[in-house]
Order: structure tokens, then C-alpha cells, then sequence
């Protein structure tokens, strides 16, 4: 790109002018800034009637949108490389990318505020131009939730059909559909963890060893509560004990866990659970640190994402209030409110998985032979890959 700054500067006289015009483009050109710049148009002014407010609250919208853009790319590119069997070296990349959308959320969230100088009166003066024209109809907000992985019928009931609102655009129609039927990053990131080594009974069967070793937590806990000499105590203490057994079935007993993935509280495969649970038992090897990473910085997205509803809810309130319609038709407030649960969440498994951690000293141990045959994240058949690697040794 070729420098505008130069031309007319005082740097350039005397001096090669290295940033010729002919030579390359301009700093607006390669941007399109005559494009962005003068996609203002305030629908006060146009009506004679001139709000400052609509200025920023135009602006922010854009802003948020140039932002969900750059989302939705780095996204379907983390989607990609999570298609394929992920490669080891692909990892860093991945952590990367999944970086560089935390802090782009992190932005968005906080960009609340700026709007937020804005008062309820100011707003009024010209909300009634935008009529109907609500963040409702945001296409790519609506491709963003389906491409991480927000389910329909997770959605909250007024939002089942939240397509009906693009009307005949084509394009944006066949855009959401392809973001629905593809597969979500959730689903992706289940496959992975489905792959996780050390899963499989011919390694080191992570999945016995940690029943085994959450069977011996409870066996001393239940002792200590049966020696408890003061009855009340001793009642407090078995009732807990009951407590974390039946907590510990839902991951154990596999009925158990469909029931509650067929009632879309648990999001992930059972096999998926437990090379989740794995990998955050094992953090501290090296092997399982970087996954460990990806696992904190989906959570982050989620977590980020429920922030930004929450503050565009508090918002909303501060602007319209709570029995006010929104321009899109909604009940407004109550609406955004009821988005707010963890039907949202897409990796509501990874922010439950503390359910299930037990303490440092009962963490089944990896043998050294174990070690070694974790260094491969397995694909398909773990036996042959588990054969295959011990061969390479
Ligand atoms: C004065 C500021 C704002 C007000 C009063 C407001 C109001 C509303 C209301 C009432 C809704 C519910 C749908 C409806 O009936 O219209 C909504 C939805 C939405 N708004 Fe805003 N909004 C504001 C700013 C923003 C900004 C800056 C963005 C950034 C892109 C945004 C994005 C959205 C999105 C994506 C939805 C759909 C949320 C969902 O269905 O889960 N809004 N807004």
C-alpha cells in the first residue's frame, strides 16, 4: 500500500517521493474509505430535522458489523482446520485465531458504553425514522450464533423463526441455511475431543481409571462421614456424599447423560465429555496444554457473548424500558432478557466440567510408556495409531 501521507507532507520535499500516486494505490482507495465515509445516512437530517445522536448510534452499528465480519471470517477459518484431523502444529494457530475473536469480543462488549452517552431523549428524537429497523435483522449476528452453534430449538420460542425476518433476500436466506446445516464449531470441537488420546481401552483407558479414582474419593469421604461422632454432622456430611455420587452417575451412567443431552442440558457426546474432562485433568502435560487453551478460550467466546447480551439488555432498558416494543417487533427488553440463559451457551459442557475435577492427589498417574503413547492425537481406530507410534519409538 502506498503511503498518503507522504505526498503533501513536509517529510516528502527534497526528498524521492517513494509513494507515487502512479506507482500504487492510496490510503482511501485500498480501503474504499469514499465507500464507509459516506455510509452515514442520517434519516433526521433527510427529514429536515437533524439529531447529533444518530450520528453515533449509525456509526456504532457499522462498527459492530465491520467486527461480527471479521468474526465470521476468522471463524469459518478455525472451521476449516477443525474439519480435517487436526495436525499438532496446527494447534498454535488455532489458539490464535480464537485469540484474536476473544479480544474483538472483548471490544464489543465495552463499545456498549459509547452508545450509552446517548440519553433516552436523544434516542427519541429520532427512533421513529428508523422504524422498522431493528439489530434484530443483523444477518451476520444471526450467522455468527448458528456458525458457533446455537441450535433453533434452543433459541427462545419468539426466535424459532428468527429467518422469517430477512423476508425474500435470497441470499441471506440461503446464507442461513447453509450456516444451519453445516457443521457449528461445537460439533467440530465434539470430534476433536472425541479423538482425544488416552481414551481408547487399548491406551491408557483415562475413563475406568477416573471412575476408579472418584469411587475411592467417595469411599473415603463416606468413611470419614460414618466416623463423624456428632449425628447431625455425620447427617450433613452423608447427604453430601449421596450429593457428589449422583452428580458423578450423570457422567458415569451413559442413560443417563442422553436423557440429559436429549433435554439439551448436556451439549457433548459422552466420548467428547470425557476427553474434555481429560484434558483439563492433564492440563500440565505438555501434550494436553495447548488443548487445554483452546478449551479456556471457547469458554471465553461464550462467556463474552452472554456479556454482550447483558449489556445491549441494560442498555435497551436504559433507553426504552422494560414494557416498550422494540422496533423489530419484539416485546423489547423481556425478550432480550429471556436470551440471557445458557440455551445460548454453546460450550455449556466446558463451563460444568468443575463439576466433575477432582483433587490433584487422586488424579489417576501416567506411567511412562503411558506418556509416550499419548504423544499422538488419535484418528479413527486407536489401537492401530496407539501400534503405529509405539512402532516409530
Ligand atoms: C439505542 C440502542 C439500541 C436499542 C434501543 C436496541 C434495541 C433492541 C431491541 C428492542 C431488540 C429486540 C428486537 C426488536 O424487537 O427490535 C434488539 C435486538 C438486537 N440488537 Fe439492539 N438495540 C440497540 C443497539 C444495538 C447495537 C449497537 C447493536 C450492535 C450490533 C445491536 C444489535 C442487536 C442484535 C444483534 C439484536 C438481536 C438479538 C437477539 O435476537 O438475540 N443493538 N435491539
Amino acid at each position: 500500500m502506498s503511503c498518503p501521507l507522504n505526498r503533501n507532507s513536509d517529510h516528502a520535499v527534497g526528498e524521492e517521493n517513494l509513494c507515487n500516486h502512479e506507482a500504487g494505490m492510496l490510503y482511501g482507495e485500498y480501503l474504499m474509505l469514499d465507500k464507509i465515509l459516506s455510509a452515514q445516512r442520517l434519516l433526521s437530517q433527510e427529514n429536515s430535522d437533524p439529531v447529533h445522536d444518530e450520528h453515533l448510534f449509525i456509526v456504532t452499528h457499522q462498527a459492530y458489523e465491520l467486527w461480527f465480519k471479521q468474526i465470521i471470517f476468522e471463524l469459518d477459518s478455525i472451521r476449516a482446520i477443525f474439519s480435517e484431523v487436526l495436525e499438532e502444529t496446527q494447534t498454535l494457530e488455532i489458539l490464535k485465531r480464537l485469540n484474536r475473536i476473544v479480544l474483538i469480543l472483548k471490544v464489543l462488549v465495552d463499545q456498549v458504553m459509547i452508545l450509552e452517552t446517548m440519553t433516552p431523549l436523544d434516542f427519541m428524537d429520532f427512533r421513529n425514522y428508523l422504524r422498522p429497523a431493528s439489530g434484530f435483522q443483523s444477518l451476520q449476528f444471526r450467522l455468527l450464533e448458528n456458525k458457533l452453534g446455537v441450535k433453533v430449538q434452543n433459541r427462545v420460542k419468539y426466535n424459532t423463526n428468527y429467518m422469517k425476518v430477512f423476508g425474500h433476500d435470497k441470499k441471506a436466506l440461503k446464507a442461513l441455511n447453509m450456516s444451519e446445516t453445516q457443521p457449528p464449531l461445537s460439533e467440530l470441537v465434539e470430534k476433536w475431543l472425541e479423538r482425544a488420546p488416552g481414551l481408547g481401552p487399548g491406551e491408557f483407558d483415562f475413563w475406568k481409571k477416573f471412575q476408579e479414582a472418584v469411587e475411592q474419593l467417595l469411599d473415603e469421604q463416606r468413611e470419614i462421614a460414618e466416623n463423624e461422632k456428632s449425628e447431625a454432622v455425620k447427617k450433613y456430611l452423608l447427604n453430601d456424599v449421596r450429593k457428589r455420587e449422583e452428580v458423578y452417575e450423570s457422567i458415569f451412567t451413559r442413560e443417563i447423560h442422553d436423557a440429559l443431552m436429549m433435554r439439551g442440558e448436556r451439549r457433548f457426546s459422552h466420548k467428547a465429555l470425557q476427553g474434555a474432562i481429560l484434558i483439563t485433568l492433564y492440563r500440565d502435560e505438555p501434550r494436553f496444554s495447548q488443548p487445554h487453551q483452546i478449551l479456556n478460550l471457547l469458554m471465553d467466546i461464550d462467556s463474552l457473548i452472554t456479556k454482550w447480551r447483558y449489556n445491549h439488555v441494560l442498555m435497551v432498558q436504559r433507553m426504552i424500558g422494560s414494557s416498550q416494543f422494540g422496533t423489530g417487533g419484539s416485546s423489547g427488553y423481556h425478550y432480550l432478557r429471556s436470551t440471557l440463559s445458557d440455551r445460548y451457551k454453546v460450550f455449556v459442557d466446558l463451563f460444568n466440567l468443575s463439576t466433575f475435577l477432582i483433587p490433584r492427589a487422586y488424579i489417576p498417574r501416567l506411567s511412562t510408556s503411558i506418556k509416550r503413547q499419548l504423544c499422538l492425537w488419535q484418528n479413527g481406530d486407536d489401537s492401530s495409531d496407539g501400534e503405529k507410534f509405539d512402532k516409530n519409538v
